[in-house]
C-alpha cells in the first residue's frame, strides 16, 4: 500500500495557455535550410506558438493557473502550495513561482520552482500529491511553463524546428469518496546522460567534458543529440507507462487515454504501439504547439479534459521524458 492509497489525491481542475503568435513550418523555411515536409514527417509538428518579448514565463503560467483554479472552483486564497516546473525561469532567482503567487494573489501559499525539463510537470504533481496525502498541504497548484523560444538557437535547424512556448496547470487536492484519484506514479533519472540534451554556458558548469563546444552549439542555447535522445525517450517512456499501469492494478487494454509528452509523433507512436492502444486512445496535439517542455503534457491534459476526450471514470495515463535524463508517469482514475 502506498501513501496515495491511504490518503487519495485527485486532479481537481486543469488549465492551459499558449501565446497568440504562430510560427509555421513555412515561416521556418525562410529562416533555416528546412522544409515543411521534413519537419512534418520527422516530427509531426506543423506550427508552434512564440511568446511576445514582453511575456515572461510567469505570465504564461498565470494564464494557465487562473483557468485551472476556475475549473477546480478554488480561490487563490485556498492554494497552499505553488510549484512551477520550468527551465526558462523569469530570472535565476527569485523563483518564477513567487511571481505567479503574487500575480494571482495566492498569499497563503508556499511557492517554489523545480527544474526537471520536460518531466518537470509530473515531478511537480508527484511532490504535490505526496505533500497532500501526507497531510501537510490541502490544495496545490502545479504549473508546467516554458518560454523555450528564449533559449533556442534560431540558426540551428536540428533544434529550432522542434520547440514552442506555453503553459499548463492543474489544481491538486485530496480526493473525496466519489471523485477520481491518482492511482500510481513512477519517476526516474539517469544523470549519466546529461551530455545529450543541455544548455551549455547557461550556468556555473565548468566540467570540460560537458562544456566542450559541440559543433554548431551556441552558448546559452539548447544542444540536443537528437537520435540518442530519441532512443532513450522511447525506452524510458515505454517502461514507465507499463510500470505505472501495472502499479495501478490495471492492464494496458484498460487505459482509456494515453497522454504522452509531445516531442515527436514517432516517439508517441512507438509507445502507443507497445501498449497496443488504438489511435483514438492516444492524445496528440504537438502538430499545433511543438515541444513546449514542462508545459506539453499539461496542455495536452487540459485540452483532453475540456474537449471531453477524457471523462469521469476513465483510466488516464500520462508519461513524460526530458533532459537529465528524467522521466515520469502517472495513472489517474479521472
Ligand atoms: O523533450 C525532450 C525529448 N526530446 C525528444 O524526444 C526529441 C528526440 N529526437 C527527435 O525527435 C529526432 O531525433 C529529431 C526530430 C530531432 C531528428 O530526427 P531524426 O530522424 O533522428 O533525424 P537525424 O538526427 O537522424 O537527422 C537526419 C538528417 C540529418 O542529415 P544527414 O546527416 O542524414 O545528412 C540532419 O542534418 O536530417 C537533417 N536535418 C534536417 N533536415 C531538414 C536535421 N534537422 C533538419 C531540418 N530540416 N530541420
Amino acid at each position: 500500500m502506498t501513501l496515495l492509497d491511504r490518503y487519495p489525491v485527485r486532479i481537481a481542475g486543469t488549465g492551459s495557455y499558449v501565446p497568440e503568435r504562430v510560427l509555421t513550418n513555412a515561416d521556418l523555411e525562410k529562416m533555416v535550410e528546412t522544409t515543411d515536409e521534413w519537419i512534418l514527417t520527422r516530427t509531426g509538428i506543423r506550427e508552434r506558438r512564440i511568446a511576445a518579448d514582453n511575456q515572461a514565463t510567469s505570465d504564461l503560467a498565470v494564464e494557465a493557473a487562473r483557468k485551472a483554479m476556475a475549473d477546480a472552483e478554488v480561490d487563490p486564497g485556498e492554494i497552499d502550495l505553488i510549484i512551477v516546473a520550468t527551465v526558462t525561469p523569469d530570472m535565476a532567482f527569485p523563483a518564477t513561482a513567487c511571481y505567479v503567487q503574487h500575480k494571482i494573489g495566492a498569499r497563503n501559499s508556499v511557492a517554489y520552482d523545480i527544474a526537471a525539463a520536460c518531466s518537470g510537470f509530473l515531478y511537480g504533481v508527484d511532490i504535490a500529491a505526496t505533500q497532500i496525502s501526507g497531510g501537510a498541504v490541502k490544495c496545490a497548484l502545479v504549473i508546467g511553463a516554458d518560454k523555450l523560444s528564449s533559449i533556442v538557437n534560431w540558426k540551428d535547424r536540428n533544434t529550432c524546428v522542434l520547440f514552442g512556448d506555453g503553459a499548463g496547470a492543474v489544481v491538486v487536492k485530496r480526493a473525496e469518496e466519489s471523485s477520481g484519484r491518482i492511482l500510481s506514479m513512477v519517476k526516474g533519472t539517469d544523470g549519466a546522460q546529461t551530455g545529450i540534451l543541455k544548455v551549455p554556458g547557461s550556468g556555473t558548469g565548468c566540467d570540460p567534458a560537458e562544456m566542450e563546444p559541440v559543433q554548431g552549439t551556441v552558448e546559452g542555447t539548447i544542444y540536443m543529440a537528437g537520435r540518442e535522445v530519441f532512443k532513450h525517450a522511447v525506452t524510458a517512456m515505454k517502461e514507465a507507462a507499463i510500470k505505472v499501469i501495472a502499479d495501478a492494478g490495471l492492464k494496458p487494454e484498460d487505459v482509456s487515454m494515453l497522454i504522452p509528452h509531445q516531442a515527436n509523433l514517432r516517439i508517441i507512436e512507438a509507445i502507443r504501439e507497445r501498449l497496443a492502444l488504438p489511435e483514438e486512445r492516444c492524445f496528440v496535439n504537438l502538430e499545433k504547439y511543438g515541444n513546449t517542455s514542462a508545459a506539453a503534457v499539461a496542455i495536452a491534459l487540459d485540452e483532453a479534459n475540456r474537449s471531453g476526450a477524457i471523462k469521469r471514470g476513465d483510466a488516464v495515463v500520462l508519461v513524460v521524458f526530458g533532459a537529465g535524463l528524467t522521466w515520469a508517469s502517472a495513472c489517474i482514475r479521472w
